[in-house]
């Protein structure tokens, strides 16, 4: 009897420790972006060892677990050996009967302390099964050099996990500034490890054409190259008489198709965007032949150059699209993706209402302004890549004078034009400059690189890409798109992209009633540690303070402080010193002190500061309004 009770109490205590340790872990969230589905935290743990093999069983599943020790070795200082079948360790297993929960990107992640098992319908499943567990290891993991005494531990769980869109991208503008071949495999290595499934790669554009076309040499020869500038996009001199043009580059056909395989190792494909007819001055530098007025002119810089260099291809003479026919029939080879992005944005008409060619074209087709003729140039195109099996996107302006038949609308000013052709039966990718613009200002603009207009982190995290009343079967998804007119290189490419891609990821991934706002800093925080490791940039812009004039009736202008995260304090002064945690700290709106001239402010939390010591003078603040 007294055993009994022994083994009964010895029993209670165990359930009740599990208990509290159950408990624990749950406290503990994962860090984990995008948001998976669902997750349902264990006990203890599985670590990784030189010793762990990892067993693959599926087509394809051998190179995924090659994958896996790239990611892991630089940090680890080993690989794992890699088998055949099942066994103790680290499992990848694709279904022989399929899950239909899953779907065709989901994957099911079982963390044991004696096993991991990973299964999905596909490849690519088990590809984002692997991102979910190494961002469970420590964040060392992203480390490039050898992280010696870390415990290569990953939480004991169950995940189920799937996305609620099919299209999750981001978009690289390479030619308002140049990226080498290297920088856009990081690009779509870092994208891809947030469980982003498309590269937008904008190869053309005023500023420079990237892509070689073997069959028009020129547009290479003549049209990457532009004279070298720094300063402010737009207040550029253009290139001087005699002065090299030696700043650009581009994409021999060999370097695309390595790009192209490399996304393909890790299941993003890549939309090549050729934007026509307008944002065409490269290819007119190139071959002037095709533009109304076939004057030689030079590849914009950033000086000033709309309506006055014709940018627009003719759409009146016929060798316009033979020469495009060249251009696509290149393109279709070397990108197998079935969808071809051809722009189609901003066209200045000017020079077509003036070009005798265009407007015997619109005579002759019936055509009653220039928008019904931008409407028959991107018809045109789109039989010409129906001809090689390649399904057109533009920017939503191609809705303008008609929509070309099967087109799929990108919708940027706004979710206008992606209603307009949803409602229109048509294939729509959203991406409202207003949450998805990455080119855009993160934070108070006095102390971050120049650029243009707003889009915060707060504002990427709370875009719904699916409007009231719309088939959410025709919304493929979204897109994070980054234009480089003011991203001179790389490292400024990463800090514009981190951490508001990762918002985006998780609005394309994550269902929306998981989303949480809060949960979501947390989880910025901790990938802000990991990109540390991995020498990755990203923008602190969420820490900074946030200032906005405020007007009441009649009264002078008076001062409101805010932050975009919870839990910071703000501390302000009006007469030229540095504010501190002594100084006032900011309760309700501001009343501007006679002959103040600057306020500063700073933020802090837990009395450290975090945010960016912001200067504005009162002055430039009034013209806030
Ligand atoms: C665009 O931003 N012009 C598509
Ligand atoms: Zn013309």
């Amino acid at each position: 009897m007294k055993n009994q009770l022994f083994i009964l109490c010895l029993a209670c205590f165990v359930a009740s420790c599990q208990k509290t340790q159950e408990s624990n872990f749950k406290d503990e969230a994962l860090s984990i972006i995008p948001e998976p589905v669902n997750i349902d935290l264990k006990p203890g743990y599985f670590t990784i060892r030189n010793n762990t093999a990892i067993y693959w069983e599926g087509e394809g599943l051998e190179a995924v677990a090659q994958y896996f020790n790239t990611r892991i070795e630089p940090a680890m200082g080993f690989s794992l050996s890699i088998k055949k079948g099942t066994g103790r360790g680290i499992n990848l297993t694709l279904l022989d009967i399929e899950d239909e929960l899953l779907g065709d990107e989901g994957y099911r992640l079982t963390v044991t302390p004696r096993n991991i098992e990973i299964v999905a319908n596909q490849g690519n499943g088990v590809f984002y099964g692997i991102q979910t567990m190494l961002q469970m290891l420590p964040a060392e993991i992203k480390s490039n050099s050898l992280k010696k005494d870390v415990e290569w531990k990953i939480r004991s769980a169950e995940i189920l996990d799937k996305p609620r869109f099919k299209w999750r991208g981001l978009m690289l503008d390479v030619s308002r500034h140049f990226f080498t071949k290297e920088e856009v495999k990081q690009y779509i290595d870092q994208l891809s490890e947030y469980k982003m499934n498309i590269f937008h790669w904008h190869l053309t554009d005023d500023q420079g054409w990237r892509i070689e076309i073997q069959n028009l040499p020129l547009l290479t020869e003549k049209g990457a190259w532009r004279a070298k500038r720094v300063g402010q996009w737009w207040t550029r001199t253009p290139r001087q008489d005699g002065e090299p043009a030696d700043y650009g580059g581009y994409y021999s056909h060999d370097d695309i198709r390595e790009i192209v395989q490399y996304a393909k190792d890790r299941f993003v494909e890549i939309v090549p965007e050729i934007d026509i007819p307008g944002h065409a001055l490269a290819a007119i530098v190139a071959y002037p032949e095709i533009s109304c007025t076939q004057t030689v002119t030079d590849i914009n810089v950033g000086n000033p150059f709309y309506r006055i260099d014709e940018n627009t291809m003719c759409a009146g003479n016929d060798l316009t699209f033979d020469y495009l026919d060249k251009i696509f029939t290149e393109v279709a080879m070397l990108f197998p993706f079935e969808y071809v992005h051809i722009g189609g944005d901003e066209v200045y008409k000017g020079f077509w209402q003036r070009c005798p060619k265009c407007r015997a074209r619109m005579k002759n087709e019936g055509l009653s302004d220039t928008y019904e003729l931008q409407s028959f140039f991107i018809k045109r195109v789109e039989t010409i890549l129906q001809a090689k099996n390649r399904k057109l996107i533009g920017w939503d302006e191609i809705l303008e004078g008609g929509l070309a038949p099967s087109a799929t609308v990108m919708s940027w000013r706004g979710m206008a034009g992606g209603i307009e052709a949803a409602k229109a039966g048509h294939e729509v990718i959203m991406t409202p400059n207003n949450h998805t613009y990455l080119d855009l200002y993160q934070g108070e603009p006095s102390v971050e690189p120049d650029t243009y207009s707003m889009c915060r982190l707060t504002d990427s995290y709370h875009f719904e890409p699916v409007p009231d009343g719309i088939d959410a079967d025709l919304i493929l998804g979204g897109q994070g798109n980054l234009w480089t007119e003011s991203v001179p290189h790389f490292r400024h490419a990463e800090y514009m992209t981190w951490p508001r891609g990762w918002a985006l990821a998780e609005v394309f991934w994550t269902p929306a009633e998981r989303k949480n706002w809060t949960h979501f800093v947390k989880k910025t925080e901790d990938h802000f540690i990991r990109a540390d490791f991995g020498g990755i940039n990203y923008a602190r812009s969420m820490y900074n303070a946030i200032i906005t004039p405020f007007y009441d009736e009649n009264s002078p202008m008076q001062i409101k402080l805010d932050t975009e995260i919870d839990g910071l304090d703000i501390f302000y002064t009006f007469d030229n010193t540095h504010p501190d945690l002594y100084s006032p700290r900011y309760e309700h709106v501001l009343s501007i002190p006679k002959d103040a001239t600057w306020l500063k402010v700073i933020t802090y939390r837990d009395e450290e500061p975090v945010g960016k010591m912001i200067r504005l003078r009162i002055d430039e603040l009034k013209k806030r309004r």
